[in-house]
């Protein structure tokens, strides 16, 4: 279904973010018959360069990380016809009056700050300022939400004076997610899995994320930021909650919104034995991490593994297991319910303990799997294997429709839908903040190294130990 008319401002239009994700993104929907009609999409920026320039860099950036839809040649040549270009200095005066020539006021307006967060401010101002804003405008802005609470409290309060809550839209891409949606779809769209949902019947949660590719061009940023403020605090805790919230009341904004920050505010505080972290080694002709980021001394990680405790009726007694890392042995996202034994072998003890599991893949080869405990075929005693349930969504689906569009393609779409539903509030991140702080104070107050890993490896051994002195193993990264 095409979305309203609007107009929308990407500030950082010539940045890497807009070239590799927000406009290949709007260029899809576009292909898709969402986008249509009387449209603007401006680029502003400090680069000097008029609209012409401005749709050669953004073809350029559609070929490359356009996917198939790259192709299109028709629909690329109007696609760029609503393109415009603004160059502007979000500090000063340079543009603004000419941005604001552009803007029609008979639409949804959106502004999308793709810029170092301490342009927000500027920005938000000037957009007043030049009568750009209004009760119906939209913000929406790129993690890093601020660096720590105070930051992120500081950043909430500047956005907070020029517009309100319901204006802005806090981006976590991992929301977006085809797979990451459709983990309410599976908790509670069905009636199988969620009256087992809890502490009685789930031993413990592995939630992964690992990453085969290092820093890469991104070293400056990393280098000061490290996995628990760029995934931790973020993503691997959007997924935490999504897994353990409380079922809301309906599928709306501030409904999921609520059981979110309840389960954050639930969370236990780690205690550093129970955090493990790395920093990868070269090898394989791969620079290691010092190298990367060129700097020999430094102390970030690349790899946080943490067990993490949820003190509420539904979860106490059972630890939420998270890792994540650059360089790993595959790119490879799953999140995996792990339930206890049957209470009861009525096989013996020739028949060995098996327990279900339920897998969701998140990437690749998105999909559910669910464990179940078999007979062993053959005429021999009654001896139980385990074996998967498999489905991945590609067959299941067929591939036409399991051709999931790229996280930024629903999430821009929500901006102009009015859809909060999948955006972080304010007083979320606050409190992912607040729960990840004091593990980073500790190990800034320590000074010592993260522990080394190999490349292409499943992380550092004490990661490994982490499930080990309960009893319980991670899950191989495949
Ligand atoms: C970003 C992080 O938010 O997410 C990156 O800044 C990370 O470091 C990326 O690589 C992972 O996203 P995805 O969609 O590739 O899993």
């Amino acid at each position: 279904i095409p979305v309203d008319p609007f107009d929308l401002v990407v500030f950082g239009g010539t940045g890497d973010l807009a070239r590799r994700k927000i406009l290949p993104a709007l260029f899809r929907r576009y292909v898709a018959g969402q986008i249509e009609g009387d449209v603007r999409l401006i680029g502003a920026a400090r680069s000097e360069m008029d609209a012409t320039a401005y749709r050669e860099m953004v073809r350029e950036a559609i070929l490359e990380f356009g996917g198939d839809e790259a192709g299109r040649k028709t629909e690329l040549a109007a696609f760029l016809k609503m393109l415009d270009y603004v160059t502007l200095d979000a500090k000063g005066t340079q543009g603004w009056a000419d941005l604001a020539a552009k803007m029609r006021t008979d639409r949804i307006c959106a502004f999308y700050f793709s810029v170092a967060p301490s342009l927000f401010g500027d920005l938000a101002k000037r957009l007043h300022k030049h009568g750009m804003a209004d009760d119906e405008s939209r913000i929406v802005v790129e993690k890093p939400f601020g660096r720590d609470l105070e930051t992120a409290r500081a950043l909430n309060r500047t956005l907070a004076r020029h517009f309100h809550e319901g204006q802005i839209y806090r981006i976590d891409h991992y929301l977006g997610k085809e797979t990451v949606q459709n983990l309410m779809a599976i908790r509670f769209g069905n009636v199988l899995f969620e009256p087992l949902w809890n502490s009685q019947y789930v031993d413990h949660i592995q939630i992964t994320v690992a990453e085969s590719v290092g820093v890469g061009g991104r070293g400056d940023y990393y280098d000061s930021s490290g996995a628990m403020r760029d995934m931790v605090q973020n993503h691997m805790m959007q997924l935490l909650c999504l897994i353990a919230m409380e079922p809301p009341a309906k599928f709306e904004p501030d409904a999921v919104r609520d059981e979110k920050l309840k389960v954050i505010r639930a969370l236990d505080p780690v205690e550093p034995e129970n955090v493990v972290r790395g920093q990868y080694e070269g090898g394989d002709a791969q620079p290691g991490y010092r190298a990367q980021v060129e700097n020999a001394d430094s102390l970030t990680e690349s790899f946080v593994a943490l067990k993490a405790h949820i003190s509420n009726w539904r979860w106490a007694g059972t630890p939420f297991y998270l890792r994540t890392g650059k360089r790993l042995k595959e790119r490879a996202s799953e999140i995996a319910v792990m339930f206890k034994d049957a209470p009861h072998s009525i096989f013996g003890a020739d028949a060995g303990r098996h327990h279900n599991i339920l897998t969701i893949r998140l990437q690749p080869n998105e999909g559910i799997e669910l464990g179940v405990t078999i007979k062993e075929p053959g005429p021999g005693g009654m001896r139980l294997i385990d074996v998967p349930l498999d489905m991945t969504f590609a067959e299941a689906l067929g591939p036409e429709e399991a051709d999931f569009p790229d996280a930024y393609e629903r999430l821009i779409m929500d901006v102009i839908r009015g859809n909060q539903t999948l955006f972080m509030r304010g007083d979320e991140v606050e409190a992912a903040w607040a729960w990840t702080d004091p593990v980073i104070a500790e190990w800034d107050a320590q000074s010592d190294a993260p522990l080394p890993y190999a490349s292409g490896s499943s992380g550092p051994d004490d990661a490994l130990m982490l499930m080990h002195r309960d009893g319980r193993r991670w899950r191989e990264i495949r």
